[in-house]
């Protein structure tokens, strides 16, 4: 296995050229950089990263906790992640939680056990639990995509669910409907209920009664359920907002179990947008989250809290984006 000394002696340089080279961590004129890099190839050196990292008390790793991998919005948002940490050098560890706190907490001990150089975490509920452990192991922590319970008081990067339910609120009053209902997220989820908060604030903004609010759990099969007990009312709602991708889904799959159509019968408008690459014909409309940013941002934030453990934390809010397709119908007969 060849060492520092073997690279230095064949490329005619100093030890200390040739770790400033492997670790980019120094000044060294071009010239003297492409004998080392010439070197390298030719002895076929591999960096010993963990006597590095006993060096520099690093690991160039992160860890990022996420509550569903299945759901193409997280996807979307490790994607962001991955991209950002391999941008700078770092390795990115990730976990799943299925939404489960007390397995949130299992994964966070072990990517901090491993050593990670900061963490991000998108809470499967409160982060409570995640920002203890975190603080407790000298890690910086980034919460993405929800808030935390105390305003300030954590570095999170997240979309404004509320704004964006606010405008499908309005878009819906705007086209004529009266009497419509929401399906969420579980109640203690934050974005799950920022998105009740924004739809109804809207809504009765409108001078329409307050909507119908239905909590399940951010599924299709929720979604499912939940438009089945909703189409039974009398007045049937005119029109549902779906608080999710998936819950979406699982409005149209029960409109249609049913025999009624999307729009014509149910309007159906949804936060989250499907993936293009995964949607033949893009129906549905939606305020969509900039998932890759956020994830991006996060990592951004991370890199900078690393840096800057003391500074005041920040939040970063993203706007959503409304895209008007044929879900939500044309304007109801006055
Ligand atoms: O699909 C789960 C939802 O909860 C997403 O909209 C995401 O924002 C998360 O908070």
């Amino acid at each position: 296995m060849a060492t520092v000394l073997d690279v230095a002696k064949r490329a005619g340089v100093s030890p200390m050229t040739v770790s400033r080279v492997v670790n980019s961590s120094g000044p060294v004129s071009p010239k003297l950089r492409t004998r080392v890099e010439k070197a390298l190839k030719e002895t076929g050196y591999v960096p010993n990263s963990v006597a590095r990292n006993l060096r520099t008390k690093r690991t160039d790793t992160i860890g990022l906790v996420m509550p569903d991998i299945t759901n193409p919005f997280f996807t979307h948002v490790v994607r962001g992640v991955e991209g950002a940490a391999r941008d700078a050098g770092l390795l990115l560890l990730l976990t799943n939680t299925d939404q489960r706190p007390d397995e949130e907490a299992r994964v966070v001990s072990m990517l901090l056990q491993r050593q990670v150089d900061g963490m991000l975490a998108i809470p499967a509920g409160t982060c409570a639990e995640t920002a203890r452990l975190c603080k407790d192991a000298g890690v910086p922590l980034v919460i993405v995509d929800r808030r935390p319970e105390t305003p300030g008081s954590i570095d999170v990067v997240r979309a404004d669910s509320e704004g964006g339910a606010y405008e499908l609120g309005k878009l819906l009053a705007s086209l004529g409907h009266r009497y419509v209902a929401a399906i969420t997220g579980p109640a203690y989820v934050p974005t799950a209920v920022d998105r009740a908060a924004g739809f109804s604030q809207a809504v009765q903004e409108e001078g329409l009664p307050p909507p119908i609010i239905l909590h399940g759990d951010f599924s299709l099969e929720s979604g499912h359920e939940m438009t089945m007990e909703l189409m039974k009312l009398d007045p049937r709602p005119t029109a549902v907002f779906a608080a999710n991708n998936f819950l979406a889904i699982g409005t149209q799959h029960a409109v249609e179990e049913l025999g009624l159509r999307v729009p014509e019968d149910v309007a159906l408008v949804g936060l989250d947008d499907l993936p293009a690459d995964m949607v033949t014909f893009p129906f549905l409309t939606v305020a969509a989250q900039p998932a890759e940013e956020m994830g991006r941002r996060a990592v951004a934030l991370l890199l900078k809290r690393i840096k800057e453990p003391g500074a005041p934390p920040e939040e970063i809010l993203l706007p959503t984006e409304l895209t008007i397709r044929r879900s939500s119908g044309d304007p109801l007969p006055v």
